[in-house]
């Protein structure tokens, strides 16, 4: 069989998995829906969300990965063949693959709206808060600029993963990665001298839990899992180029605290202009699109601010996109034995072409846009079903001996560990979905 290829160390590794993690999810989405749900007591359901959900299930899919040293459908393939799953299983790992194609496809539109703010900052933003707010509406119902940015983003993608997996993925991560931690720390630190940083850390940090409802707290649990990029394999793939001498637990941990952090400080930065400025952090999906381009406009220096800070949404969607296309790409190299340039062009094509979808904002689906479609039916049903099989198998079909082997953890914490992934996480996952299909409402 080819190569698959092999991280070159475990740096490399975790600037990878993280900046897989840390994407839109946690610029862009991760505040706003913080201000849609009262800040504080979300925060602190999404950080139990992610201890009880998100760090288990990381840790399923890196073992998968590194255990069969396969990507999705062939790690379950091999689970058959040890008799611990059944055929239909490899239906996960498919259901991986499709989520993977029809997520890049959307998030490559919406970079692209990232790619446009970049641009725009660099003109500069002015006029009054209203002509500056229009910009938005103006990008989404033209098809052709945001099909433009789609083509940029999806050929950068392409020639990336192209590359392979340590000249390509580990050593744009290498580069991009540092990049986005300097330019997200320097923001905070200047936001934070702003007259709205102690307001934000506030609004932030301490909670008022009369201010979330149960829609926070499903909400908060969905983010848990789509910012640490599980559900669909992708852990498990990056798991497959891993070298033994890795320490699942320990980079599970490493991944799931920058990951956080970085949405913790994306939060407080934005929310510090917005405060500064008075204006309301409820405004929902086009926070950062519309509210903080109004303040870049006004406050001293907000030109650099903007340009930097698309950059930095740029950098994170772009290690985000990698992954997703990593997923498509490994399936094709694995299973079908096709070279990593084919798969990776026929591939990259195909989403480049579904995303066109996505992009043309009149196009409507079951009354919605295919964006917001591809979007919910991922979101909402194949990745919470892709990880609660992933975290059924590992909790119930490896055997304790090899997991206490890999996992390595004293056996007090391993009981622990144990009982929360057969029962919490999975019950947690079955809330998930019954409730997005309206079988109750929270
Ligand atoms: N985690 C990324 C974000 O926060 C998005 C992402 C990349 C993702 N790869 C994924 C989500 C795989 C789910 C599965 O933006």
């Amino acid at each position: 069989m080819a190569n698959r290829g092999n991280w070159g160390g475990k740096l490399g590794f975790i600037l990878a998995a993280a900046g897989s993690a840390i994407g839109l999810g946690n610029i862009w989405k991760f505040p706003y829906i913080t201000g849609i749900h009262g800040g504080g007591a979300f925060v602190i359901v999404y950080l139990i969300c992610i201890l009880l959900v998100g760090l288990p299930i990381m840790m399923a899919e890196i073992y998968f990965g590194k255990m069969t040293q396969k990507s999705p459908v062939g790690a379950f393939k091999h689970f058959e063949s040890k008799k611990i799953i059944s055929k239909q299983f490899y239906l996960v790992g498919w259901l991986g693959v499709i989520s993977s194609i029809l997520v890049l496809s959307f998030y490559s539109v919406v970079a692209g709206w990232a790619w446009h703010y970049l641009y725009l900052s660099f003109n500069g933003f002015s006029g009054t808060d209203a002509e500056v707010t229009s910009l938005f509406g103006k990008l989404y119902v033209n098809p052709y600029i945001q099909l433009g940015w789609h083509t940029l983003m999806m050929v950068v993608t392409v020639w990336i993963i192209s590359k392979g997996v340590s000249k390509g993925i580990e050593k744009a991560s290498k580069v991009l990665m540092p990049i986005l931690f300097i330019i997200l720390l320097g923001l905070m630190f200047y936001s934070l001298t702003l007259s709205g940083g102690m307001k934000a850390v506030r609004f932030m940090f301490y909670p008022d839990f009369s201010k979330i409802d149960a829609e926070g707290v499903i909400q908060a649990l969905g983010h848990s899992f789509f910012t640490l990029s599980l559900g669909m394999g992708a852990m498990i793939t990056y798991g497959s180029y891993l070298k033994k001498d890795v320490n699942i637990v320990k980079s599970s941990i490493i991944i799931s605290i920058l990951d956080t952090v970085i949405a913790l400080v994306a939060g407080v930065m934005i929310f510090s202009i917005v405060f500064s400025y008075d204006l309301k952090a409820t405004s929902g999906p086009s926070l950062i699109f519309k509210t903080l381009p109004v303040i870049f406009a006004k406050m001293p220096g907000g030109q650099i601010v903007a340009i930097l800070f698309f950059i930095l949404l740029i950098f994170a969607a772009l290690t985000s996109a990698i992954s997703l296309l990593e997923v498509a790409v490994s399936y094709f190299v694995d299973e079908k034995n096709w070279t990593r340039k084919k798969a990776t062009v026929v591939i990259g094509l195909f989403i480049y072409l579904l995303g066109i979808l996505s992009a043309i904002s009149s196009l409507k689906i079951m009354n919605e846009t295919y964006l917001d479609f591809f979007d919910n039916i991922t979101t909402k049903y194949f990745l919470p079903i892709g990880g609660l099989f992933t975290i059924l198998i590992f909790a119930y079909g490896i055997d304790h001996k090899a997991k206490m082997e890999e996992l390595n953890l004293n056996p007090l914490v391993y009981q622990l560990f144990n009982w929360t992934i057969r029962i919490i996480t999975p019950a947690v996952l079955i809330f998930i979905i019954l409730n997005k299909m309206g079988v109750f409402k929270a």
